[in-house]
């Protein structure tokens, strides 16, 4: 390979919480064993080097006044979307820096609910999702994805009709790839949650933030290029922050062809006068989706899928009562271990804080809203995904 996926790092000292914190409560690493960073979503490889190429040329200048995004920012977009998921007819008017995907969420559910109202969204359920929108004042109405017979979680298509009509709702949330369950949803799949969306009059926040972490060859579709509706009703985010480990610098961006649902959002976006991109940020997504930026997502799909494949098969095999579907996007894994707790008598809380003691520094599940699970990053070396399993097999499943 040619970028670097193998050292350890050390981010000690660098404030990141994925080190800093263990976010299982009285959980402790026991002595003699290091701590493996297996939740928050982000990850342990060095970024491509162009992004601190491109801030380093920046900071060297000594001066950062006021500034204006560069058409050089919305050009690197404008290429991405089109080199990575085939978009055309992209222009600058359609892009609109956002702080945060979650900001861009709130903006655009501003624009188009009255306080109180419902929103869908399929459970599980990203924690962010949650907590953004409550925050906001708006009520969740989940539809909750169930598993086929081959244990690949699937829209239910006739409880999302029911539940918009039921509720009279009108604006939705798409995942897309599917955080936390790693679904990367078929064309046909999308198309018919579309269509499901259109018969109801319901616009469409669709978050794509994973949608360059595509696994074992899988492809990823835009939620509005499947049709002429979803090109006009579907607000879409994305952003370098996911994809190239820059959660810490800030950047998301929204695209948005509906001319009076990008007018309106900016309006919505532009109310707290926070929503404005650091000089530095705008210098990282440039760094990023250069030539060596597409090179480098290439590699990390490689090493992503090896530990997905390897961490699923090592389940498979060694955890029974744990049940997992292969994550085809994303780098997270969703264990739903109710058969596993019940069989060994122990408490999902218990299990938790058992692969703590021995370094595995994992998410409690259920507030993605589904019962007895765990949530696992599996963005690390490979050699420490299989140090983290092994210790799972020997002390605590
Ligand atoms: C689906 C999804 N959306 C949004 C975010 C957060 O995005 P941001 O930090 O840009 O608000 C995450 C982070 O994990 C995520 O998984």
């Amino acid at each position: 390979m040619k970028y670097d996926f193998t050292s350890i790092i050390d981010r000690t000292g660098t404030n990141q919480i994925a080190v800093d914190m263990i976010p299982i409560p009285n959980a402790v690493i026991q002595d003699g064993f290091s701590k493996i960073p297996m939740w928050v979503a982000d990850m342990n490889f060095p970024t491509v080097p162009t992004i601190q190429e491109e801030i380093i040329k920046r900071v060297q200048h000594p001066t950062f006044g006021y500034y204006e995004i560069s058409d050089e920012y919305y050009d690197s977009i404008i290429d991405w979307q089109a080199k990575r998921n085939n978009v055309t007819n992209l222009s600058k008017k359609n892009i609109s820096y956002q702080n945060g995907v979650l900001g861009g969420v709130v903006s655009v559910a501003n624009v188009l609910c009255s306080k109180g109202d419902k929103i869908l969204l399929h459970s599980p359920t990203y924690i962010g999702f949650t907590g953004a929108l409550e925050n906001n004042g708006y009520k969740l109405i989940h539809s909750p994805l169930l598993k086929d017979e081959n244990g690949v979680w699937r829209m239910d298509y006739e409880d999302m009709d029911k539940k918009l009509k039921e509720h009279k709702i009108h604006c939705a949330i798409f995942c897309s790839p599917f955080n936390p369950c790693g679904r990367v949803w078929e064309k046909w799949e999308i198309e018919k949650a579309m269509e499901i969306y259109e018969k109801n009059d319901c616009f469409v926040i669709s978050d794509e933030i994973w949608s360059d972490i595509i696994l074992n060859g899988n492809v990823h579709t835009p939620t509005q290029s499947v049709s002429d509706w979803a090109r006009n009703h579907v607000a879409a985010m994305y952003a370098p922050s996911k994809t190239f480990n820059l959660a810490g610098l800030q950047g998301s961006y929204s695209i948005i062809y509906n001319s009076w649902l990008q007018d309106r959002m900016l309006k919505e976006a532009s109310l707290s006068h926070y929503n404005a991109c650091n000089v530095l940020a705008m210098h990282a997504l440039i760094g990023a989706y250069k030539p060596e930026g597409h090179e480098w997502v290439e590699e990390l799909r490689e090493v992503l899928s090896d530990n997905v494949n390897y961490a699923y098969d090592f389940i498979q095999e060694n955890f029974e009562g744990v049940e997992v579907s292969k994550p085809e996007g994303t780098y997270m894994l969703y264990l739903d271990c109710t058969k596993w707790c019940e069989k060994n008598n122990l408490s999902i809380d218990e299990l938790q804080r058992k692969g703590v003691s021995v370094g595995v520094v994992w998410q409690d599940g259920r507030p993605f809203h589904h019962p007895c699970s765990i949530r696992m990053n599996l963005a690390v070396p490979h050699s420490l995904v299989i140090e983290a399993f092994d210790r799972l097999k020997k002390y605590v499943f």
